[in-house]
């Protein structure tokens, strides 16, 4: 089978074998006579793909009952909205912690609904490390906000900040790679197309508690609320990407549940920094040592030219997705949960050779 090494930032690969069971079920799933895709959302047989996707999360992520695990739409976009709508009453305020691009989003997005501030920030130096914390000394103050894995320019919240304040994070694009303390958090958000399947669903885990503080008084959808209390069936989900979802968190478990899986991106990402360290200059990276992201890796060449002649050269040798993103240019791998060991070796491989042809 010709499966080229995919490096997209999202949406991006997902695993062989979930594909090939999607592709087998297509047309009969579960002796319905219909494809997933045509099941009733009030069916029973929706129903059970429902529940299982959303045990499966609880099971893999170790999410306790405290937390409720909600399915909605509108991507993380429509969460940078739907969380300051939700928490910030007028005398509030929510503060924001800015390490890229997508936090910039949350929190000028926040800004146009209620009151909302930077806490800290890495813009100084393009956003190449994680900030240190200090807990806002705000009274009113009613959440703080982090992006724990920053998409663009490659850098990862290796720790979470130690808060007296209610944390909420946007885990677009590092949720289930790593091991978590789910109880740390007030709120996590994640757009699936990373780690968890297809575009089109959207993982909100909320802390009950901390929605019983929400706002009553929105649009029906705008509200959690509202999903929480019809158990994200309020109106008709994403019904075929709920059921990728699923399919992708049975891969998870199969391939050894979320340690093998942190593991496994561990060595993944050392393969490739490993290459840049010991390049003498000739791969950049953009990330400082200790806030390198261990799922998007970011680098330049020496030159625009040969950044360029790079990106080229790879994609005849059949890498895709390694151009950077259009705001910073350079190089980006995106190395998630779906993209192999060998898939890495691969590129690892063919950046040796790169430079040693052109260094
Ligand atoms: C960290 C992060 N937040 C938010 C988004 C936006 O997500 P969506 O397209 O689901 O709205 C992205 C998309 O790449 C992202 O990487």
């Amino acid at each position: 089978m010709n499966r080229i090494d995919n490096f997209n930032a999202g949406p991006s690969a997902l695993p062989l074998s979930v594909l090939q069971k999607a592709q087998k079920e297509l047309l009969n799933f579960q002796n319905s006579g219909m494809s997933v895709m045509e099941l009733s959302h009030r069916s029973k047989t929706y129903d059970f793909v429902h529940r299982k996707a959303q045990e499966l999360l609880r099971e893999l992520m170790n999410i306790p009952d405290t937390h409720e695990v909600l399915f909605l739409q509108g991507g993380a976009s429509l969460q940078f909205a739907m969380i300051p709508y939700n928490f910030l009453s007028n005398d509030e305020v929510g503060y924001y912690s800015l390490t890229g691009s997508w936090s910039e989003k949350a929190l000028k997005e926040a800004q146009t609904i209620g009151n909302a501030h930077i806490l800290n920030s890495s813009k100084d130096r393009t956003y190449s490390y994680i900030p240190s914390w200090e807990d806002p000394v705000d009274d009113r103050c009613a959440y703080v906000h982090i992006t724990s894995n920053n998409t663009i320019y490659g850098t990862q919240w290796q720790q979470f900040p130690n808060t007296k304040k209610p944390l909420i994070a946007d885990m677009s694009s590092d949720i289930l790679s790593r091991q978590l303390d789910i109880e740390k958090f007030d709120l996590i958000y994640a757009g699936a197309q990373k780690n968890l399947g297809p575009s089109g669903v959207t993982v909100v885990i909320i802390r009950k508690e901390f929605l019983q503080k929400a706002n009553h008084n929105l649009p029906t959808y705008l509200s959690y609320h509202t999903h929480a209390e019809k158990n994200s069936l309020f109106n008709t989900p994403p019904t075929f990407a709920i059921y990728m979802l699923s399919l992708v968190l049975e891969w998870v478990k199969e391939e050894g549940g979320l340690s093998t899986i942190e593991e496994r991106n561990e060595r993944k990402a050392s393969m490739l920094y490993d290459v840049i360290d010991s390049s003498n200059h000739f791969y950049r990276g953009h990330a400082e040592g200790n806030s390198r992201s261990r799922m998007n890796v970011t680098f330049t060449l020496p030159s625009a030219e040969l950044t360029k002649v790079f990106l080229t050269e790879a994609q005849e040798n059949g890498f895709v997705g390694l151009s950077g993103h259009r705001s910073i240019g350079g190089c980006r791998a995106s190395i998630y949960n779906a993209v192999s060991e060998q898939s890495c070796e691969r590129l690892a491989a063919f950046m040796k050779k790169f430079q040693h042809q052109h260094g």
